[in-house]
């Protein structure tokens, strides 16, 4: 969390008391350090999902599956990309069990070859949480396969604050802060989408496009 603690421990006791398999989800998530959704973002995707009518979506970064979850109640049918066998066995374990299996298409695919082989213009919602290093190349492939008024989210845009401050902090680098600072001006400027920057968990660009 970005914000002030008492802030963000507030609005995060907003949010919808988890059922037992998203809990499940987050406390393996919490044990094996594998870097999920916060749970307002995971709130945030839910309701822009289902508030957008989105009826197809593309995420890049299933890890165990708790942002494809969240889309996925909010309406959409998902394809995601995950490198990691373990994380996506575990997700489609997980969706499997949430009775969403006909709702998600888990790719164990590299997320530019993937998206590379998806229908141009024939998603409603992309979201990019995948490696920092691909979010320049991922966002191109994303934005050209939203439609005309598509929705596009990108998680860790204010990486715990430090993309402001320009202080590392974490496993946020110098390096981190420098290419997430150009991505982000590279997002603003696009002339095919209107951008808007929150601080809403780690920071989540939202994006329209034109
Ligand atoms: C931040 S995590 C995703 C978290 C997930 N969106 C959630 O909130 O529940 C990023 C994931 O991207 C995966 N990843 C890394 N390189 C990738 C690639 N080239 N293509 C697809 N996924 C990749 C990592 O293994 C990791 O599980």
């Amino acid at each position: 969390m970005i914000l002030d603690p008492a802030v963000a421990e507030y609005v995060t006791g907003l949010e919808p008391e988890p059922d037992d398999l998203l809990a499940e989800m987050r406390a393996r998530g919490d044990r094996e350090g594998i870097p999920i959704v916060h749970h307002v973002t995971g709130g945030l995707l839910e309701v822009l999902a289902a508030a957008t009518g989105a009826l197809r979506a593309v995420e890049v970064g299933t890890a165990i599956g708790v942002s494809t979850l969240h889309l996925a109640r909010g309406g959409a049918h998902v394809t995601s990309f995950e490198v990691d066998p373990e994380r996506h066995a575990a997700a489609s374990d997980y969706l499997r069990r949430a009775g969403l299996a006909d709702r998600v298409d888990l790719r164990l695919q590299d997320a530019g070859e993937g998206l590379a082989e998806l229908e141009t213009g024939g998603f409603d919602l992309g979201f990019i949480d995948g490696p920092k290093d691909g979010y320049p190349g991922h966002l191109g492939q994303v934005v050209a396969l939203l439609r005309p008024g598509g929705l596009l989210l990108v998680d860790n845009v204010l990486m715990s604050g430090a993309v402001a401050t320009r202080q590392p902090t974490g496993p946020w680098s110098a390096e981190h802060i420098a290419a997430m600072r150009e991505f982000s001006e590279r997002l603003r400027q696009r002339e095919d989408l209107r951008a808007t920057f929150t601080p809403v968990g780690d920071g989540v660009a939202l994006a329209v496009r034109q």
